[in-house]
């Protein structure tokens, strides 16, 4: 048994102008499937036997949060209210001292709300094979054979192996710079973080007393002087606004020699771009993506969204276009990454 427990604070910000501050990716529903990322996450896991998820998201995002949860049928057993973004190592250090509150030492399933999967039924296996090491005391994380020198990821160096699948960590490395990608990928000793954990609320929180004591203290600060009801946990916004930022795998995960990794082949992928939405998408016989009401003429490689005009394109190859009420993307798709630059721009201009 373990507690599915969902980071959906992010802003998502790579892919504006669809995702807004106001609206993030994980709310949306993305691929035309009726559901929103953080809808699949919740529904991703029936089947397994699992307790009530605790979701950890921002004050801001309360509204969509609690109605999404009602749309999808799911009653959180918490839901963890940030007044500010401090990244995933505080987000994850809230919901495993809430857990502990409530009395249970449990085994949490940290996950993220972007994320896709094309084979659940290989996410379960790699869960069920995660569980007893995370029982036993561990960090378990789960890894992906790396297909190209992606930069936006954690890559973790296999070391001894604990069972068929599931190897100690000899090295955790987030966000390589594009040399050290190269290298790992064709060294192949490397595997993709997928960004999904798996540890015993006193484990992690033991992890961050060692690595981060000051992060664990202003969390419990927080907590302590925050406010909780029925609905909500709510930690308190001057205590929480003095946390360091930083995420599980710079704070935590680069540090820890008590970590493992399942390797899984379940067709994971990382919607952070829309790069990674083409890469995921069912491509018609031209290979372009395209949603709502567009006429694409000599177009290739593209992905192209109309979401209240009609848009037409003429001669482009390997490019987004993505019309929203109030703003157009056009870029070339090799670009994609750049969008959280002209999203900086726009918030410093606007
Ligand atoms: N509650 C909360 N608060 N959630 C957050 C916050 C926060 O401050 N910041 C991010 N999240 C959520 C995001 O919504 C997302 O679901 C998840 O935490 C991961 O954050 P990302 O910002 O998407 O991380 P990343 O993609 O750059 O990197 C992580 O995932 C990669 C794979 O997708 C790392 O774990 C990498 O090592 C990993 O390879
Ligand atoms: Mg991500």
């Amino acid at each position: 048994m373990f507690t599915p427990v969902i980071m959906a604070g992010g802003s998502g910000s790579r892919l504006w102008p669809l995702s807004r501050q106001s609206s993030p990716k994980q709310f949306l529903d993305l691929d035309g499937s009726g559901s929103s990322l953080l809808q699949q996450t919740l529904t991703r896991l029936n089947g397994l036997d699992h307790a009530a998820p605790v979701i950890v998201s921002n004050d801001s995002y309360r509204f969509l949060v609690a109605e999404q949860l009602r749309q999808a049928d799911v009653t959180s057993l918490a839901t963890v209210l940030e007044p500010c973004s401090r990244n995933t190592a505080p987000a994850i250090a809230l919901a495993a001292l809430s857990l502990l509150q409530q009395g249970g030492d449990t085994v949490m399933l940290v996950l993220a709300s972007d994320h896709q999967f094309t084979r659940p039924h290989e996410l379960h296996q790699a869960i069920m094979q995660g569980l007893p090491l995370a029982e036993q005391g561990k960090l378990v994380t789960f890894g992906i054979t790396p297909t190209r020198a992606e930069t936006g990821y954690g890559y973790i160096k296999t070391g001894a192996s604990l069972s068929d699948s599931a190897f100690r960590i000899a090295e955790f490395a987030e966000k390589p710079d594009a040399a050290t990608a190269q290298a790992f990928l064709e060294g192949g000793q490397h595997l993709w973080n997928s960004g999904m954990f798996m540890f015993r609320a006193s484990i992690y929180l033991q992890e961050l007393e060692q690595h981060d004591p000051e992060m664990l203290n202003h969390c419990k600060a927080a907590l302590a002087s925050g406010t909780q009801d029925p609905d909500f946990i709510r930690p308190d916004t001057e205590l929480f606004s003095l946390c360091p930022d930083n995420s599980i795998d710079y704070a935590v995960m680069e540090k820890t020699d008590n970590a493992c990794v399942v390797a899984m082949d379940a067709g994971w992928s990382d919607i952070g771009s829309w790069q990674s939405l083409w890469d995921v998408s069912e491509r018609d016989q031209d290979n372009n993506v395209t949603l709502g009401d567009t006429y694409l003429h000599e177009t290739r490689n593209s992905l192209v969204q109309a979401h209240h005009r009609h848009v037409a394109t003429i001669g482009l190859d390997n490019h987004i276009v993505v019309e929203t009420k109030d703003a157009v993307l056009v870029a070339q798709k090799d670009d994609s990454q750049k969008v959280k630059e002209v999203v900086q721009y726009l918030k410093a201009n606007q």
